[in-house]
């Protein structure tokens, strides 16, 4: 594109998901519409996060969800925002949220063969600091006929047609996947467009970085705190790994991602899946490290592998570097 400071090629994300799209088989245009409708309420998330503190969008909302954390105000207008873009897209059949006990049924005049799981504010923790949070999601298509059911979001993380974060950091990112590469793009408040910054983005093979809630090492099984020693006083003269944990996954990943390193939410005593939950963290957040170049599992299976049993099951997460997670998964082994 031209070097002036106005592009006038500029390739936002709405033009990237057309051109890919129609290089998908039998792409219908419904994609392209529901991630356009995802975007729509990152923008409108990205202007409620920014003024949360004028708005009196802090604090909590009161109520208590049903993976058992606090719900904050964020969280059920970030909730709100998805679910209404998303069924006025035409493009769903039901949807999974984080905030909501049941699979959402898309009202039957408005549904279309697609199903998404979303995390709508990822990190609430973090709000009432100001530090960053964000939103995910993974769409599938839909696999019943007639009715939606849970089996439609039950699928394995293999089945996956797209995912995405945003990230509502010092600029709001989307990182986005529909399986040929992850691209990052950045939103131009100015026209209100997502701007394409990087495409095909790949991961370092091996970085520097270890990120975990160490607060818990009290209660990891020992091949996590072996494996944190050899990165702390490392026996074969390399230098130690730089420690980094924000407490928000996206932005905790998406750090990994750009610097490379390895990121773990292990099983531990109190919460022996980890905490994370797979169908709209996991999964999502695995897909774009593999398309990136990286590895995601559980410890002792492939994320995209495991099959769901329930819509908000949790499991232990540990994705980065290949290196680093092959390297962690060698302390896994010394205990199979
Ligand atoms: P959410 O705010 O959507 O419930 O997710 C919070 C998650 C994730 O963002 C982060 O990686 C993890 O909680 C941090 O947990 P700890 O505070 O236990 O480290
Ligand atoms: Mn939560
Ligand atoms: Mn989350
Ligand atoms: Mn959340």
């Amino acid at each position: 594109s031209d070097q002036s400071a106005f592009d006038t090629d500029v390739w936002t994300l709405t033009r990237f998901v057309i051109e890919t799209g129609r290089q998908a088989k039998g792409a219908t245009g419904e994609l392209t519409q529901l991630i356009n409708a995802i975007l729509t309420a990152i923008k409108a998330i990205s202007s409620a996060v920014r003024k949360a503190g004028l708005a009196h969008l802090q604090g909590m909302a009161g109520s208590v969800n049903v993976t058992g954390d606090d719900v904050k105000k964020l969280d059920v207008l970030s909730n709100l925002l998805v679910i209404n873009m998303l069924q006025a897209s035409y493009g769903t059949c039901c949807m999974v949220s984080e905030e909501n006990k049941e699979i959402i049924v898309t009202p039957k005049d408005k549904r279309g063969k697609y199903v998404v799981c979303f995390d709508p504010l990822d990190g609430s923790s973090n709000i009432d600091c100001l530090a960053s949070i964000g939103t995910i999601f993974a769409i599938y298509k839909r696999v019943t006929d007639g009715e939606p059911t849970e089996e439609d979001a039950l699928q394995p993380g293999n089945n996956m047609v797209c995912a995405g974060y945003a990230l509502y950091g010092s600029a709001t990112l989307v990182a986005l996947s529909t399986g040929a590469g992850l691209n990052f793009f950045m939103l131009d408040p100015a026209i209100g467009e997502f701007i394409l910054t990087e495409r095909n983005v790949k991961i370092k093979p091996k970085g520097k970085i270890y990120s975990v809630n160490e607060g818990y090492a009290k209660y990891f099984h020992p091949s996590i705190n072996e494996y944190l020693k050899h990165k702390k006083y490392p026996e074969d003269g390399s230098a130690p790994y730089g420690a980094r944990y924000v407490g928000s996954m996206v932005s905790d990943i998406h750090r990994t991602i750009t610097y490379g390193g390895i990121f773990m939410y292990p099983a531990n005593e109190k919460s022996p899946k980890g905490k994370l939950r797979l169908l709209y963290e996991c999964n999502p957040i695995a897909f774009l490290i593999e398309q990136a170049g990286g590895l995601s599992t559980t410890g002792t299976q492939r994320i995209l592998d495991v099959q769901p049993e329930s819509i908000h099951q949790r499991v232990p997460f540990v994705a980065g570097s290949h290196d680093d997670v092959n390297e962690y998964l060698s302390f896994v082994q010394k205990y199979q």
